[in-house]
């Protein structure tokens, strides 16, 4: 790895639970990757009362859970790591300037800056347009700007976000954080696609019959049904990480491996996504059920849940893309909580041989279809299934796989925010959102959100309402897949 180029992290929401778990562990992990641990200077910014010596006791914790102990740790923490508290209320980051300005004069840094916001979204515009009115948005050297998910609530708010953010920074400055797109696997849904030559002429209509994306969790609400009432299965799954897996294996081949060109393909396909209908939808919200052979309360019990809430824990939907390579070819999303297991998969579904020269035989060659599954969780791998003659006699046909497991072939999968935050420090915006994927994205979505339409109930630990293989088969016949 290229060493990166000396710089002060600024995190707001320096004492929230997202630096804690995620952002200092992968900070210190870049750091010792890349050795040079005068270029890794932290800088914390909330509005709790604090001094720099209980943040790096914070930091030091932080790393401690995380299993990093020692001497570099001691070192980084009284060396390199500081606090800033800023005014509750305030309207004006001159004192944070004065503190960055001190800080790098006594460090020797030349100005290069991250702000990073993991801050609750309610916070975001406030702190944008307070660091441009002090002048941070530019500084004597590169000044990167990172957003938290959620990106908006909607179109018009993603879209009046981006106003905001750009009335002081340049979109190549700015990082909207999908942390999907940190996953090895997401990323190498690009290299499985366009650095094999073998699947590109079968990545089309006329020989692909479905995708299917399935994104299962087991678990509930987990203590942020505050929050996901508010929200529902759309803003918290489809419209960010779903979608990236839609544009990743639906677009256009990129002329070059570079930020704006994948960028731009995956516009150009989400533009092309067709309308989405009521009737192409199904919306789920759990019961009471039983998973893992214990018994698990409803969505609607959660203390936290308004009365009568109609938030959708569940979706199933039929979508289209309407360009040359997919007109025609139905893509299927089902995702919820309280599902029977955890698993993110998608599965391209090609279609059967055009003439059955197997008639008669114990399965016949209709039986059965090539599939490619890609597993993005657990077990990370891809498997392409395909038929074989079982041995003897009678011909009997029978589905094997073939596959690619990652925990076999490499050693670890680097964590999804240690790749991002190294991205950023590098300057390299390939899997940060753009500012007009996200309102693309929101456009799509924004309109079936309006429809307010039902959730149906489903028990807990089964997949969904049982109108979903109903509904969004009746155009086709067409059954999700068991994963
Ligand atoms: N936690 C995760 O695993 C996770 C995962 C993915 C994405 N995210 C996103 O990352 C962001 C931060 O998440 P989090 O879980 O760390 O949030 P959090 O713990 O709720 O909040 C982070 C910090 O923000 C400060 N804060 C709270 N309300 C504020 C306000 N109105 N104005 C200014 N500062 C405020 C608080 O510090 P002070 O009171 O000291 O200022 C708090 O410690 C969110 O956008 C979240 O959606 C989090």
């Amino acid at each position: 790895m290229e060493p990166v180029d000396p710089h002060l992290f600024v995190i707001f929401g320096a004492t929230g639970d997202l630096t804690r778990r995620k952002l200092i562990p992968s900070i210190f992990r870049v750091m010792t990757e890349d050795g040079a641990a005068a270029a890794h200077n932290l800088l914390g910014v909330s509005r709790s009362d604090g001094s720099d010596d209980e943040f790096r006791q914070f930091t030091n914790e932080a790393l401690h859970t995380a299993g990093y102990d020692g001497s570099l740790v001691e070192e980084w923490c009284r060396e390199r790591v500081f606090y800033h508290q800023t005014e509750r209320g305030t309207t004006d980051l001159d004192s944070l300037r004065d503190r960055i300005e001190a800080i790098e004069a006594d460090l020797g840094l030349s100005g290069n800056r991250i702000f990073y916001l993991a801050l609750p979204p309610v916070a975001f515009s406030s702190v944008i347009d307070q660091l441009g009115r002090a002048g941070l948005a530019t500084g004597p050297g590169w000044t990167r700007l990172v957003v938290e998910k959620p990106f908006g609530h909607d179109l018009a708010t993603a879209h009046q976000l981006n106003d905001q953010i750009h009335a002081h920074f340049d979109e190549h400055q700015v990082y909207r954080i999908d942390h999907y797109l940190g996953k090895e696997t997401v990323q190498n849904l690009l290299a499985f696609r366009f650095a094999n030559l073998l699947f590109e002429s079968a990545w089309n209509r006329d020989r692909v019959e479905a995708i299917e994306i399935t994104v299962a969790e087991h678990l509930g609400t987990e203590g942020r049904a505050g929050y996901y009432d508010h929200a529902g299965v759309i803003r918290d799954m489809v419209q960010n990480h779903i979608t990236q897996l839609i544009s990743l294996i639906s677009m256009e081949a990129p002329n070059a491996f570079e930020a704006d060109e994948i960028r731009n393909q995956k516009v150009d396909v989400l533009e092309s996504i067709a309308p989405i209908k009521a009737e192409d939808v199904v919306y789920g919200q759990y019961e009471a059920g039983v998973i893992d052979g214990e018994a698990v309360p409803a969505y609607a019990d959660d203390p936290e849940v308004a009365a009568g809430s109609n938030t959708a824990t569940f979706v199933a939907m039929r979508l289209g893309i309407a360009n040359w390579r997919w007109e025609g070819v139905p893509i299927f999303v089902r995702t919820g909580k309280r599902l029977p297991r955890k698993t993110t998969q998608i599965a391209v579904v090609f279609r059967r041989p055009p003439v059955c020269i197997f008639h008669g035989v114990k399965d016949e060659c209709s039986s059965h279809q090539n599939v490619v599954i890609i597993t993005l969780q657990p077990n990370e791998g891809f498997e392409v299934r395909f038929d074989v003659k079982a041995p003897g006699s009678p011909l009997t046909l029978v589905s094997q796989p073939l596959h690619f497991d990652y925990d076999e072939a490499f050693a670890r999968l680097p964590d999804a925010y240690q790749t991002l935050i190294l991205d950023v420090m590098e300057g390299d915006q390939t899997l940060f959102v753009r500012s007009d994927e996200v309102e693309n994205s929101w456009a799509l979505y924004t309109p079936l959100l309006e429809m307010d339409l039902p959730a149906l109930p489903y028990p807990a630990g089964t997949w969904g309402p049982a109108a979903v293989d109903e509904r969004l088969g009746l155009k086709n016949g067409w059954v999700m897949r068991d994963v």
